[in-house]
């Protein structure tokens, strides 16, 4: 989740918040049963790597779905890069990293389709009929968009920020995606998407009553709100995180510089001890243990202690998956010919929904 997005529980008014929690169980206990009533479609923007926010938050559970047999797309949202910056940065590097770090979490691209949007015409070339289904207004008011103008300071709004909600529409529609796994902050963007879906079939409708795209459902998943080490807001530019990829005495280093306050006898309280609370979660995710159980072990072992047991903790979780990719790392061919086959497979989908989409439209010559 970007940074800028992360407040935006408040816009989200809390009604509609609850209501995408409680239909998100019922898709949970349906998926448990039929898998193959869904397909998903996430993504990621390549504006760095991969860290243990990013793991706890949403990639693991992307492997869970796919073990689940929900029929998975995986965009690497290149074009995204460019909403709220001028260069593209290392994008291949970024690219290739994001791909060997979902490869080495499990992702499984047998069953996963991994794609980037500039591989893939016929996904971008959706972005215009559908712009024409949205008002300015309606970009506007979009309070994500909102919050990311924002954070980029005294920047002008470029016309990519303000209509990548719509662009995102197409990354869900063109493969005709019914279920996506968010944080709450992409929630603007799914009812978008559905509007979009909904009124691209009421204007350009087919005479059968099949609608052309489906209804794109949230998954919201129930992950904890994890800050950095310093216990603040988690954020690359702090370096206030775990990457993926970084070796265990990086992960060692940072750790040891973690904040956390002069009491000695470690508890969990959240509230009142923040920066604590934080690592004794992060350990709890790691070791799949409560937090209020690891504070009890801890006892008077202090900040030191506590930083030993999380040390330990995400060494170990990490060590098969950063051994996996160091492997994939030291193989760009293999790296370069899964991301071409997932680009085939999305530009095949692509260029399928695309025909339908003229087809409905009558711009068939
Ligand atoms: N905007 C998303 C993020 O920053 C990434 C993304 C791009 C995405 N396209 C998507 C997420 C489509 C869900 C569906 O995390």
């Amino acid at each position: 989740m970007s940074d800028a997005a992360e407040d935006l529980a408040q816009s989200t008014s809390d009604a509609s918040l609850r209501r995408s929690i409680a239909r998100s169980k019922e898709i949970e206990a349906d998926i448990a049963v039929h898998p193959e009533r869904y397909r998903m479609l996430t993504g990621d923007r390549p504006t760095g790597n991969l860290h243990l926010g990013h793991y706890f938050g949403s990639l693991r559970n992307r492997v869970r779905l796919q073990t689940a047999g929900v029929k998975t797309f995986i965009v690497v949202a290149d074009y995204q890069v460019i909403t709220d910056r001028d260069g593209t940065g290392p994008i291949r590097e970024r690219v290739m990293g994001m791909l060997a770090d979902y490869l080495a979490i499990g992702l499984d691209p047998e069953r996963t389709t991994i794609f980037t949007h500039s591989a893939v015409p016929a996904l971008n070339q959706l972005l215009l009929p559908f712009l024409a289904l949205v008002t300015d207004a309606e970009l506007r008011r979009n309070p994500t968009v909102k919050a990311e103008l924002e954070a980029t300071g005294d920047r002008p709004m470029s016309g990519l920020l303000l209509t990548y909600p719509v662009h995102q529409a197409a990354d869900i529609l063109f493969c005709k995606a019914n279920l996506v796994p968010v944080g709450k902050d992409q929630l603007p963007h799914l009812e978008q998407t559905r509007v979009v879906a909904r009124r691209f079939d009421e204007r350009f409708g087919r005479a059968t009553d099949k609608p052309v795209f489906p209804q794109a459902e949230a998954l919201l998943s129930e992950a904890p709100i994890i800050l950095g080490l310093d216990g603040q807001k988690m954020s690359k530019s702090r370096g206030n995180t775990i990457e993926l990829g970084m070796d265990a005495d990086t992960t060692a280093k940072l750790i040891k510089k973690a904040v956390t306050d002069s009491d000695r006898h470690i508890t969990y309280d959240p509230a009142a001890r923040p920066e604590v609370s934080n690592l004794l979660l992060l350990a709890g995710l790691a070791l799949d243990r409560r937090p209020e159980d690891l504070a009890d072990e801890i006892g008077d072992g202090g900040g030191g202690g506590l930083k030993k047991l999380l040390t330990e903790a995400v060494n170990e979780l990490f060590a098969p998956i950063r051994a996996k990719r160091a492997e994939l790392t030291a193989d760009p061919g293999y790296l370069e010919e899964v991301l071409r086959a997932g680009n085939q497979i999305a530009n095949d989908v692509a260029d399928q929904t695309l025909s339908e989409v003229r087809q409905a439209m009558g711009m068939v010559y």
